[in-house]
């Protein structure tokens, strides 16, 4: 395979006596895809078990933009057709989705941007533009004045303690961090500041209640939905209501990073440093740094989760070169070992049987579901590898 085109911002990572190793996993990793794209034409994959097989995606899966993004990461590096046809296959059933927005929600972004957005960027298609400012728009409309932040679920019936509701009204919740990319593009594509206003606007009410002064955050917070008074915060897929879920940590560190990025306020490159700084103390010392599914779980035989380390690895190799000071180098450090563990423990990309590249992904614990190849972690695997490359999508 020959990498055709140098997408990076800057000029690729520190990598030393471990670039070629990542160049030949990302190899097996394009190949891979070459060799999957048959079973996933039109329909994207969905979270998989058995054997590092991925199911195919049905119903309102929020997953179902990553495998495209994989796609567009593999076109950029062969200007290989096939990786375009393959990923266009699946834009119809994204688009689909646009038709039943009352089941669409905040994961708009995760849909929309690897996929749609993608395209537009790389082929300059304005059929994707128009699609994808549509799905802008289902995020925009999410925003809540009372309380300024993006609702992120929509209505679940809540039976117990003898009371019966509707929650997640006033929910929001950090893994919105990362859509908000999304907001950026189409202001920037319609010339109009409001959706950056929305996006600046959540981030600064994340930065207040889900961040903790350590740099740890919650995974959700409640507003009161009809006055947008502060209720607290609450866990979905964490251990316990105040705990650190691993996954939305990640999200923290590349979300409010992206939120610098496109805002140039400093305020947000600090909030990702500080949730970057808490996953580097959390993780110094241990064996392993691909981290357990939740950091504030200290049991050794709890699941770890395969997807927050390829998240972080991303997120930190992107820290280690926006605005560096002395001593970021350690964030880029930390992105390659993880890197490397994931390549060496972790990695199926050369296993013909195995749809995905990693397993030992857990995509929501609590509901028991550990153990897996998840699209989004191999998508930021797959991103990961190509930053080390010269390859990058510039969708964030
Ligand atoms: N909804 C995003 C996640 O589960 O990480």
């Amino acid at each position: 395979m020959t990498l055709l085109r140098d997408h990076a911002q800057g000029n690729g990572t520190r990598i030393d006596g471990e670039t070629s190793d990542f160049a030949g996993r990302f190899v097996d990793a394009v190949d891979k895809l070459r060799r999957t794209v048959g079973r996933f034409w039109f329909v994207p994959p969905e979270s998989g078990i058995a054997g590092g097989r991925y199911w195919r995606a049905g119903g309102d899966s929020w997953v179902a933009g990553f495998y495209s993004g994989m796609l567009w990461l593999a076109y950029v590096a062969t200007n290989d057709e096939l990786f375009k046809r393959a990923a266009r296959s699946q834009h119809a059933y994204l688009v689909r989705r646009l038709d039943r927005r009352d089941r669409l929600d905040h994961d708009v972004g995760f849909l929309f941007l690897p996929s749609l957005v993608a395209e537009w960027m790389i082929t300059g298609n304005v059929v994707a533009r128009a699609h994808a400012l549509d799905a802008a728009d289902v995020l925009a409309g999410r925003y809540v004045e009372n309380g300024r932040f993006i609702r992120a679920w929509n209505d679940d019936l809540y039976i117990g303690d003898g009371r019966v509701g509707w929650c997640n009204r006033g929910r929001m919740i950090i893994d919105t961090m990362m859509n908000l990319s999304l907001l950026f593009w189409a202001a920037e594509i319609r010339g109009c500041r409001t959706y950056a206003d929305i996006a600046i606007a959540h981030a600064e009410t994340a930065g207040d209640v889900l961040m903790r002064s350590d740099g740890s955050t919650f995974h959700t917070f409640e507003f009161d939905p009809e006055s947008g008074a502060p209720k607290g915060p609450a866990t979905y897929q964490g251990a316990h209501d105040r705990s650190i879920w691993s996954r939305g940590q990640a999200w923290a560190i590349y979300g409010f990073l992206n939120t610098y990025r496109h805002t140039g306020e400093e305020r947000f490159l600090a909030l990702s440093r500080a949730a970057a700084d808490y996953v580097l103390d959390a993780l110094a010392g241990q064996e392993s740094l691909i981290p357990v599914w939740d950091f504030d779980v200290a049991d050794d035989s709890a699941p770890i989760d395969s997807s927050a380390g390829a998240i972080i690895a991303s997120g930190l190799i992107d820290l280690s070169e926006t605005s560096p000071r002395n001593g970021d180098g350690r964030y880029a450090d930390i992105a390659h070992a993880i890197l490397s563990e994931l390549v060496s423990c972790h990695s199926v990309a050369d296993a013909p049987a195995a749809d995905g590249l990693i397993v030992h992904g857990a995509s929501n614990v609590p509901r028991g579901e550990t153990n897996r190849v998840l699209p989004y972690g191999d998508f930021f695997f797959l991103e990961a590898l190509g930053k080390t490359q010269g390859v990058r999508l510039s969708i964030w």
